[in-house]
Parts: structure tokens; C-alpha cells; sequence
């Protein structure tokens, strides 16, 4: 996995990435990003109020981070008329998700949303509310629950303004790299949910919870016509983020922060990549996987039955929330 990362990170650092359209404007849209106070996330978030979105929405698990988030952002776009708030949204806890999910419903309109937050786990923990291994829970189900919330808002604005609205997921690369191991077990989630399965690997785990990630985001596109919500997932390649923090003490996770320094991108250019799959692609790329700003096919594998199977499997642990219903 380390040389496959190498390898693709050397090569993506001689990509050029594109800028995002002069002409852009989002004036008059509501947007909310998850995870959005730091690295992607806040780049991102940059970019909506330089591009003068009416309504921004910090989604983050620490109110006092957002609100530095929001200073930092708007101390850099003093001239911006664009309102920032900030929303509490923990994914460790379904409470949370739940709460958040139910407040979006209230909004009169949400035209972007994009999900961003997610975790990389060197030691196995669980959520204390739900008993799913922290990773599972942060990156796959609460994302997966999360979508199940804002539908329904994105549906509705679709429908007033007579054109789609967008739901973009923050991918990576190795989501295509996982072997995937646990595809053969009888329940995938809760042999993940298993300390005994957790690591060593650690890059694999958060490999296999992107990877669900996909499965969800592709199915979830099947059933929702792009004409309503644009679904879509973006890959931003390696940036030297925070994202591999809680390994500061493990040797893979100095290793992991040294490779990023080294081969990452700017979390400002991993911003731009995700802001070109949530506001400048189009129609086309509705239940597609975009890598570095282009569409790449995925594996036939995640097309197959294999992804429905975690679709229903993920739907059965989320409850009673029905899509049909959003
Ligand atoms: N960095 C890379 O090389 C890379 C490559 C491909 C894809 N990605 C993806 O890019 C996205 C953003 O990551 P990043 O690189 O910008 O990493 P990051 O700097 O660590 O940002 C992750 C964000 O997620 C938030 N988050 C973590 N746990 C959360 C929870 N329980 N509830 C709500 N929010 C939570 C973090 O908040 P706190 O600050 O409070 O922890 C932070 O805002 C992720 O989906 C990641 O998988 C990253």
C-alpha cells in the first residue's frame, strides 16, 4: 500500500490542477460543509465566501474551532457579505447527527452540501454512544445517516428553484486500493466493529471505510435522479492536512505526516478540487468518482452486487430512516 502511495503521489504532484472559473459566483446559494475547520474543509469554506455565497454553514464538532475557522476566514474576505455560522455536528454520536439533520430540514434552502469530516484511527476506539469502532462510525455511517437528513432539504430546493442542487463527498484514492478482506465475511459491520480485526493496518481500515463510502454515495445515486441532486464524490489526492494527527506517537503515523509534508498537496488546493466537484461539474458527473478534477471509472467490483450488499447492510444499522420517504 506504502509503494501504490508513493507512486501515485510522486505522479500527482506533476498534475496542474485547474483554478476554478473566473466567472463563478454564489450569490444567493446556502452551502454547508462538514469537518470545516481545518485542512480541505476550511479551504473550501474560503472559497464559498470568496465567491459570495449568501449562507455558509461550518459544520464542526467543536463550536470554539468553528468559530476560530470563521474569524480566519473572514479575516481573509473582509469585503464579504456572506453570513458564516457555525453548527455543531459530531459524528461520533448519532445524537448529534440526528440533532444537526433535523435543524438542515429547517432551513428554506440549501442548494450545497458537502461532506467532508472524517477520521484516520492508529488505535481501535469506539463512539461511547453507539459501540462502533470510531472510524466506521465518523467516516461511513454518520456520513450515510447524514445524507439520509439533507435530501430531503436538497429535494425541496431543487424543486423551488427548478434546478439541481449538490451533494459531494470528500474521497481518497485508496478507497480503490483496499483488498477489501472482509468482503467475504457473513456481516461486513460488525466484523469491522471487531478489535480483534482492527489493524494492524491501519491505512487499510480507513481505506475500508472510504471504500463504504462509495458504495453508499454510488447506490444512494442510483435511487436520486441527478436532475433533482447532483451526487457526486471527489478525490483530492495526498495533502499535507491534519488528517493522519492522532498517529503522532506510532511510527506509520510519523511516517504518514513526513509523506504528506513531502508529497502533499496545500489543503488550498484540495479545497479547489473538492469546490470543482461540488459547484463547477455538472449533470454528467451524477454518481460518479472525480480524481484531481477528471471522472475515473470505478472498479467493476464496487459496481456490482458487492455495493449493494454494504448499501443494505449500512441501511439496516441506520435505522428506520427511509429514503424513499426523504
Ligand atoms: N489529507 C489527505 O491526504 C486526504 C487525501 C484524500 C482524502 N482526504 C479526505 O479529505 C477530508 C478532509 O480531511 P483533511 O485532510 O482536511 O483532514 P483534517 O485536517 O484532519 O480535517 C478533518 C475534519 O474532519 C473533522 N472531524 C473529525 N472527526 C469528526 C467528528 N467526529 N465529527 C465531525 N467532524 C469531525 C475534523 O474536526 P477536528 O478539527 O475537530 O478534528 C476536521 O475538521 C476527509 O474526508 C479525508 O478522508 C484527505
Amino acid at each position: 500500500m506504502f509503494n501504490s502511495s508513493a507512486f501515485y503521489s510522486f505522479n500527482s504532484s506533476f498534475i496542474r490542477l485547474p483554478q476554478l472559473p473566473t466567472t463563478l459566483s454564489l450569490k444567493g446559494q446556502t452551502i454547508l460543509i462538514t469537518g470545516s475547520n481545518t485542512g480541505i474543509g476550511l479551504e473550501a469554506a474560503r472559497q464559498c465566501v470568496k465567491l459570495d455565497a449568501n449562507i455558509l454553514i461550518l459544520a464542526v464538532r467543536s463550536i470554539s474551532k468553528g468559530e476560530a475557522a470563521k474569524a480566519d476566514i473572514l479575516q481573509t474576505n473582509t469585503a464579504s457579505k456572506t453570513q458564516v455560522e457555525v453548527w455543531n455536528l459530531d459524528q461520533e454520536s448519532v445524537k448529534s447527527v440526528t440533532t444537526f439533520g433535523k435543524r438542515v430540514q429547517g432551513l428554506p434552502r440549501l442548494d450545497v452540501a458537502i461532506l467532508n469530516a472524517a477520521i484516520f484511527k492508529f488505535e481501535y476506539s469506539t463512539s461511547s454512544e453507539t459501540g462502533f469502532e470510531s472510524s466506521l462510525q465518523v467516516n461511513h455511517l454518520s456520513t450515510s445517516l447524514l445524507t439520509l437528513y439533507l435530501l430531503p432539504v436538497l429535494r425541496k430546493t431543487a424543486k423551488d428553484l427548478k434546478r439541481s442542487t449538490r451533494l459531494t463527498t470528500t474521497s481518497s484514492e485508496v478507497a480503490l486500493w483496499t483488498p477489501f478482506k472482509e468482503q467475504k465475511v457473513d456481516k461486513i459491520l460488525d466484523h469491522l466493529n471487531n478489535q480483534q480485526y482492527f489493524g494492524p493496518d491501519h491505512l487499510d481500515r480507513y481505506s475500508v471505510t472510504k471504500l463504504l463510502n462509495i458504495f453508499w454515495a454510488l447506490e444512494l445515486a442510483s435511487q436520486v435522479s441527478g436532475d433533482e441532486v447532483i451526487m457526486n464524490l471527489v478525490n483530492p489526492g495526498t495533502l499535507d492536512t491534519g488528517l493522519h494527527r492522532d498517529g503522532q506517537q506510532t511510527f506509520n503515523g510519523k511516517f504518514l505526516q513526513r509523506f504528506d509534508r513531502l508529497l502533499g498537496r496545500t489543503p488550498d488546493e484540495g479545497g479547489r478540487l473538492v469546490m470543482d466537484g461540488a459547484v463547477v461539474k455538472g449533470r454528467d458527473t451524477h454518481g460518479k468518482y472525480l480524481s484531481e478534477a477528471k471522472v475515473v471509472e470505478v472498479t467493476p467490483f464496487i459496481r456490482g452486487e458487492e455495493g449493494k450488499k454494504l448499501w443494505r447492510c449500512s441501511r439496516s444499522r441506520l435505522g428506520k430512516l427511509n429514503l424513499m420517504s426523504c
